[in-house]
């Protein structure tokens, strides 16, 4: 048996589970919590990205019974609003911005980006490359996920409402520049 805080509850877990299994998996099969993605399984493309204790953390890497014997809290990405479904701010932007591509890295990359921004209200373009280095997006939105930040973040200050993505970020991932990120990022 586990016992886990994910999103604010304690969820109980009664099932006979492997010591090792990862949080990952007690997140997707035990506790049906999808929206947290398997991409590598080996801590390399930040698909799986959660925050314990508030810290950006690859779930795939972390064994679900440490989480539960050290009582931490664990925020996926169906906890990064607030409550009767509000949308974090990084997620209103990411859909008036169209950010997604696929979708399959966008919530390790939103998860990532919202650990970025509560340290960091107002992150360069150095910062956000430094912070999101490790959150691999092979449709290459590189280049929307960074306009999308820096708009959440001038939201947060009091800026103008995020904008259309003609505003900074290109839909077209054609664009040289993101095929560059792409190939730059493998
Ligand atoms: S699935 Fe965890 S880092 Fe890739
Ligand atoms: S949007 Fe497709 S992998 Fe990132």
């Amino acid at each position: 048996m586990l016992r886990i805080n994910v999103n604010g509850k304690d969820r109980v877990i009664q099932e006979d589970l492997d010591p090792e299994i990862p949080l990952l998996w007690v997140l997707r099969d035990s506790l049906n919590m999808v929206g947290t993605k398997f991409g590598c399984g080996a801590g390399f493309c930040g698909a799986c990205t959660v925050h314990i204790n508030g810290q950006p953390t690859r779930s795939c890497q972390v064994p679900a019974a440490m989480v539960a014997q050290q009582n931490a809290k664990v925020t996926t990405i169906e906890g990064l609003g607030g409550e009767n479904g509000a949308l974090h701010p990084l997620q209103k932007v990411w859909i008036d911005m169209d950010v997604p591509q696929c979708g399959y890295c966008q919530a390790g990359q939103l998860m990532t980006a919202a650990a970025l921004l509560k340290n960091n209200g107002a992150p360069s373009d150095a910062d956000i490359d430094s912070a999101m280095a490790g959150n691999i997006c092979r449709c290459g939105t590189y280049n929307r996920i960074k306009a999308g930040i820096k708009a959440a973040a001038a939201m947060a200050q009091g800026g103008k409402p995020a904008g259309t993505r003609a505003q900074g970020a290109p839909k077209d991932n054609d664009t040289h520049a993101e095929k560059e990120a792409t190939h730059e990022r493998g």
